[in-house]
């Protein structure tokens, strides 16, 4: 079954989601026809059978009727039998894992997605997956519970601390889906949004490759810029002044930054690798201290990059060199 989405469900572009639909319409439908049944004759025989004047005692010593009560026993029965055997069925093919499956590691934490791929790459906040592929996942948190859901593929599978969990999926259509944690984890629960991106094999074999780039052949400073999109710096830091969840990095470098606690701090090499790996060591006045820490994700000469590109945003060159 092939769903392109109802007022029920979103579209199903995974090989599971018409199992998992199939199963939920027909316990849908079922549950309807019976509550259409059950109210109907409801309400049918207190009419037909409701005390009028003159009229006493019709229904009296009606107690029970043997046919009556094993239809209505035996029907449910084999409805719930139907639902067991095809949900089992259908939950077994979801856990387990077929063994030519692309591994990805997924880390959740307060409060974004980072994945991990085995060509050495890594991405922030969006998935990148190839089509007709089964692909595994390796999820943990680094902090609290956050869940892991795709709508779209019908999987959804909590993520915790100190253990890891396993989901699988396969992704038959090309394109971009949403991704959601479902576990309140906090202040930006409603943040940690990311998508999915399937793509065709030859593309995929791109994207990891370019996950994986080290910035050869690249200045430090354009391979900083390329960190800056790819990482999802861009979500919270903008380069045109404005303020957003964090500091603009445009005419940062070099300028004396006051804290939340009121003392104040010159923004250096030093200062920047430590708010990255360490956010919440020196809050800037008027922001909220939500930046999650990148230890871990980012390398060493990927930080050296960013530092590098956030200098290249400072107009005044004066204070680069001070
Ligand atoms: Cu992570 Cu909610």
């Amino acid at each position: 079954m092939d769903t392109t989405g109802t007022f029920w469900m979103p579209p199903g572009n995974s090989t599971i989601a018409g199992d998992v639909d199939s199963l939920f319409y027909f316990i849908l439908y079922a549950s309807i026809i019976i509550f259409v049944l059950v109210v109907g004759l409801s309400a049918y025989f207190s009419m037909k059978y409701r005390r009028r004047d003159g009229e006493v005692g019709k229904t009296d010593g009606l107690d029970h009727n043997v046919k009556l009560e094993i239809i209505w026993t035996i029907i449910p029965t084999i409805l719930v039998m139907i639902v067991f055997v095809w949900g089992f069925k259908t939950y077994m093919y979801m856990n387990v894992v077929p063994k030519d499956a692309y591994e990805i590691k997924v880390n959740g934490q307060k409060w974004f997605w980072s994945f991990d791929y085995p060509e050495g790459g890594n991405s922030v906040n969006e998935l990148i997956v190839p089509v007709d592929r089964p692909v595994k996942l390796l999820m943990a948190s680094k902090d609290v519970i956050h869940s892991f859901f795709v709508p779209n593929f019908r999987i959804k599978m909590d993520v915790l601390p100190n253990r890891y969990s396993i989901t699988w999926f396969e992704a038959h259509t090309i394109g971009e889906y949403n991704l959601f944690c479902t576990e309140f984890c906090g202040k930006g629960h409603s943040e940690m949004i990311g998508k999915v991106k399937v793509v065709s094999q030859e593309e995929f074999e791109q994207y990891a490759e370019d996950l994986a780039f080290s910035g050869e052949g690249m200045t430090l400073e354009e391979f900083g810029a390329k960190l800056y999109i790819q990482k999802a710096c861009v979500t919270c830091h903008k380069i045109d002044g404005s303020n957003s969840t964090g500091p603009p990095w445009d005419n940062l470098y070099g300028k004396e930054e006051h804290l939340a606690d009121g003392s104040s701090v010159k923004v250096d090499e030093n200062y920047i690798r430590e708010s990255i790996l360490n956010p919440m060591a020196k809050i800037t006045q008027g922001y909220q201290p939500v930046m999650p820490t990148y230890q871990g994700i980012l390398k060493d000469k990927q930080i050296d990059a960013l530092i590098a590109y956030i200098k290249s945003l400072q107009e005044d060159e004066s204070l680069i060199n001070e």
